[in-house]
């Protein structure tokens, strides 16, 4: 075996969703595999069309985007080192659902459509993982549509610093810079409008920003999801 095949072997083992795999099962995913690197503002996958491959984000950031004839966008999710994407489309056959575009560095790896498909066919418990997955996508993008439809613009605001925070003692800390643009994506907003609200927030004493992008959330801030 070559050294590369090798090498996708050890990321193939170390993706969660993989790991009911046998060691015959992931050669034969790797042999099917590649590894990629894209910067940053860069397109892994396009929103409409055909689908060729699934995808496993082994390091940075990628976010999940719909945008319509206008070219408004709207962010779905963000997605982290060890997910995977791309799925939907192969279980369909339809075009893919939304573009996935890098908003750092990323490196990857692309598995052909059939090694996955025959991966799905052999391994019930890799099948069962898959499902979770959806499961899990749709739980949160069950809770998105309860944060648009109830919640005001602080309430949706307050939501995303929460979803995009880590706990640190007491209080919570966003670490990743959020660009406000961003946020106005997630939440069908203007970058005006979420600018005057974290202004408000942080006037108010809810966050406090650091340097470097950072922010620290007090804890009243869960106030706006009730
Ligand atoms: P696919 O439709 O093949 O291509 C776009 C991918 O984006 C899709 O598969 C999923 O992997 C991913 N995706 C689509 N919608 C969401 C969502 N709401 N949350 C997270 N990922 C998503």
């Amino acid at each position: 075996m070559s050294m590369a095949h090798e090498q996708n072997k050890a990321f193939l083992r170390r993706v969660p969703l993989f790991s009911s795999l046998s060691e015959a099962q992931l050669d034969q995913l790797a042999a099917g595999s590649v590894r990629r690197n894209f910067p940053k503002g860069r397109t892994i996958v396009a929103e409409g069309e055909p689908s060729a491959s699934l995808y496993i984000l082994l390091s940075g950031r990628a976010k999940v985007q719909r945008s319509d004839a206008e070219g408004k966008e709207v962010i779905l999710a963000m997605l982290g080192p060890g997910e995977a994407f791309g799925e939907m489309s192969l279980i369909d056959d339809a075009p893919r659902s939304a573009s996935v575009i890098t908003v750092e560095s990323c490196d990857f790896m692309a598995i052909n459509k059939d090694s996955f498909k025959s991966m799905l066919a052999q391994n019930q418990e890799m099948a069962m993982e898959v499902m979770k997955g959806l499961v899990k996508r749709l739980r949160e993008a069950d809770k998105k549509i309860e944060t648009l439809a109830l919640l005001d613009v602080y309430g949706r605001v307050a939501r995303v610093l929460l979803d995009f925070s880590e706990e640190q003692g007491e209080e919570r800390i966003i670490r990743n810079k959020l660009p406000r643009q961003e946020i106005a994506k997630m939440i069908g907003a203007s970058r005006e409008m979420v600018s005057r609200v974290m202004k408000g927030l942080e006037i108010d004493g809810y966050i406090v920003p650091l340097p470097e992008g950072k922010l620290v959330l007090r804890e009243k801030i869960s106030s706006y999801l009730n």
